[in-house]
């Protein structure tokens, strides 16, 4: 049996949780804590770091009591402290990170340092049991990814976002059009009444041989319509938010359509390949029904973990932490790992130049 305990601090929410295994079953979420910091931020539009390095100061020996109380596992029992190390906010990241060491040094038990991308990129081996290789699409606030998860520590990114992360793009149109933050959720209700049609926005990279992928185009053409027709009405803020995200939909249905027939020339063998989708924006309806459609078009399965584990938690950091333990990969980062507001998942990968220059969410 092992049992780890897993600590996540990297942007806005604060997060522990215990994750334990036996062999023989399926992993078990023994408890998964969630404290989200949005009302701290929504005066602000966005994450402050300052306020965000505050909450988790304060939040964050709480959170951990109630994960170890509501798991049932007792500290002693616990056989390694994973926590987030970046990419992130430094502030957060130190708080996180910091705590874990002091836990684990006065316990006596191993501290293993998670990158918070790994985190996402094997959650659905918790969910779903997912064998390798396969493909994610990580969409949030601070990035916008495709990346071939190939094994514990192997992960090779195939496309970034060179300008915003897509999270943001919802987040800043929302903000153009006087909806209230976090702005994905509410773009979207706006869209359930708006005419997709009406406006012509681009659809970024559409057509491009380049893997990857770009927003700023898109938010610009939306300012300048919104800027048109000042005053907005009700229904030419449905139509602009619905316009907006069938652009979004369409450019995301071909940057991710060239990387499933990658995927199928690089694994040819590969039997049954998956899709999985992480990050905020995934609890998108629009955007997840172009993606079953796109998936079932190329034989892909697709594998949407559910919202809770899709978004920022800790026992996605519990359970990167069981699987470098299984892997004897366990010892590479820890207790000399220092916070790293940038770390990418795969050391041969272009500095990444647009998403993460925000140095936020992932
Ligand atoms: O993964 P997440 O909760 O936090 C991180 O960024 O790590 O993602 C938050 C992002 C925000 O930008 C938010 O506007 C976006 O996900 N989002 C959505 C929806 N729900 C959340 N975007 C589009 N449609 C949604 N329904
Ligand atoms: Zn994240």
């Amino acid at each position: 049996m092992i049992r780890v305990l897993g600590i996540e601090t990297s942007c806005d929410e604060t997060a522990a949780s215990v994750v334990t295994l036996d062999g023989a079953s399926a992993p078990v979420i023994a408890s998964n804590i969630v404290l989200s910091q949005i009302e701290e931020h929504a005066a602000f539009g966005g994450v402050v770091p300052e306020i965000a390095a505050r909450a988790h100061v304060e939040a964050l020996d709480g959170i951990v009591e109630a994960a170890l109380a509501d798991s049932g596992v007792a500290l002693a029992d616990i056989d390694a402290i994973a926590a987030t190390a970046g990419p992130g906010l430094v502030g957060g990241l130190i708080v996180g990170l910091m705590t874990a060491k002091a836990i684990a040094a006065a316990a006596g038990k191993p501290l293993i340092a998670i990158n918070h991308l790994e985190g996402h990129a094997l959650t659905a081996r918790l969910t779903d049991g997912l064998d390798f290789p396969y493909l994610l699409l990580l969409v949030s606030g601070g990035h916008t990814q495709i990346v071939a998860v190939r094994g514990v520590g192997d992960y090779q990114r195939w496309a970034t976002t060179i300008d915003d992360a897509l999270g943001e793009a919802f987040d800043k149109t929302a903000k153009m059009l006087g909806l209230p933050y976090p702005g994905g959720p509410n773009v979207e209700r706006a869209a359930a009444s708006g005419d997709a049609t009406r406006f012509a926005f681009p659809r970024p990279m559409k057509g491009s041989a380049q893997p990857d992928f770009s927003f700023s185009g898109l938010k610009t053409a939306v300012r300048q319509a919104a800027t048109a027709i000042q005053p907005l009405s009700e229904q030419d803020v449905a139509d602009i938010c619905a316009s907006f995200q069938a652009a979004v939909a369409d450019a995301l249905a071909d940057r991710v359509g060239r990387a499933l027939a990658r995927f199928h020339q690089e694994f040819p063998d590969k039997a049954n390949p998956a899709l999985v989708v992480a990050g905020g924006v995934a609890a998108n309806s629009t955007i997840k029904v172009t993606l079953q459609k796109l998936c079932a078009e190329a034989g892909f399965a697709f594998v949407a973990p559910p919202l809770k584990l899709c978004t920022d938690n800790a026992a996605m950091i519990a359970w990167a932490g069981i699987e470098r333990l299984r892997a004897g990969m366990a010892e590479e980062n820890g207790f000399d790992f220092v916070p790293r507001s940038r770390w990418p998942l795969d050391s041969i990968s272009a500095p990444m130049i647009g998403s993460g220059r925000r140095g936020a969410k992932a």
